[in-house]
């Protein structure tokens, strides 16, 4: 499905809904960089503190992989770090938004004239095609930020099941996973008193219509985000403020005051059943690092 055809989609459902792919123009970028810096928001930071504090032995696990493969790249902040850590010949970074990568991989060349840059555009939820001349032996895939806590549990077992399949034998997956923690922590996560999260929400709108031409009047809809703790997942939604009709080339729908459009689900894994599920995707030995409260854990998993 091409994406209008998608987008389209998803907002003509009884239960409207929009991937949250769609929050990443260049604005949405530039605020979800802003949320990995706001005290709420601990992911970023918590995930950093386990990557430094335990740097050494990630490295000596890892070993000399030659070809580090960053999935969501986004401002390449992380793949700084593990670069420095790592040393690998090459570094394939992948993100969905193509201005923002560009930049982020040609900011990051003069820091490390060693290794051979390469910038890949691809939406992870479709096929993932790297460079036919990547070599197989030793590769790394690194997935921080728990950007799989986008996916369901079924999706996020099949886009794992995808990573193996980028691996050789020899090859590993690094992965940031967050964990379920008490659900005020959680919430304040995703309602930040600044209001960016706010922002960043209501941008896919804003997004939506530059690629879909339609009019959603931002100011007329809300953030909302909260914990579910049955899915184990927080929901962002976006509600109408008031009955409102909105167009696009071909058609349209109406919303009643207070509908909601579900923009971004974000599971919170148990440590144990995030094992299990890299198991079943063919990636059984692993090796946990957390944060002393155990808030997030980042793994390394091996066929
Ligand atoms: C990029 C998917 C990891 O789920 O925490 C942050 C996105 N949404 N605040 C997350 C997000 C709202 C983020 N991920």
């Amino acid at each position: 499905m091409s994406p209008q055809a998608e987008i389209i989609h998803g907002l003509t459902q009884v239960a409207p809904s929009l991937s949250p792919k769609y929050f990443y123009d260049a604005r949405g970028s530039a605020l979800f960089e802003q949320i990995t810096v706001l005290p709420e928001y601990y992911p970023t930071r918590v995930e950093r503190g386990i990557m430094a504090g335990h740097g050494p032995d990630i490295a000596r696990s890892v070993g000399t992989g030659s070809t580090v493969i960053e999935l969501g790249a986004g401002n390449c902040d992380k793949a700084r770090a593990l670069c420095e850590l790592l040393a690998p010949k090459r570094f394939v970074a992948v993100d969905i938004s193509e201005a923002f990568l560009h930049e982020a991989v040609a900011s990051m060349r003069p820091s490390f004239p060693d290794i051979a840059i390469q910038a890949l555009v691809a939406d992870l939820s479709a096929d993932i095609v790297l460079p036919a001349n990547l070599p197989l032996a030793q590769r790394l895939v690194f997935y921080p930020g728990s950007s799989i806590g986008n996916f369901d549990p079924r999706q996020a077992l099949a886009l794992l099941s995808r990573m193996r399949g980028l691996l050789g034998d020899d090859g590993a997956l690094l992965i940031g996973v967050d964990l379920v923690k008490d659900a005020s922590i959680l919430h304040a996560a995703y309602n930040d008193a600044a209001g960016i999260t706010a922002a960043f929400n209501l941008n896919a709108l804003a997004h939506v219509n530059r690629l879909i031409g339609s009019d959603f009047d931002v100011a007329q809809w809300q953030h909302v985000a909260f914990f579910n703790p049955v899915a184990s997942r927080i929901e962002m939604h976006l509600q109408a403020s008031t009955d409102t009709l909105v167009r696009w080339p071909g058609g349209g729908r109406s919303f009643v005051r207070g509908e909601r459009i579900h923009t971004e689900n974000s599971y919170k894994y148990l440590a144990e059943d995030f094992l299990d599920l890299l198991r079943r995707a063919g990636l059984p030995n692993t090796q946990v690092w957390t944060d002393e409260l155990a808030w997030f854990a980042v793994v390394l998993a091996r066929p």
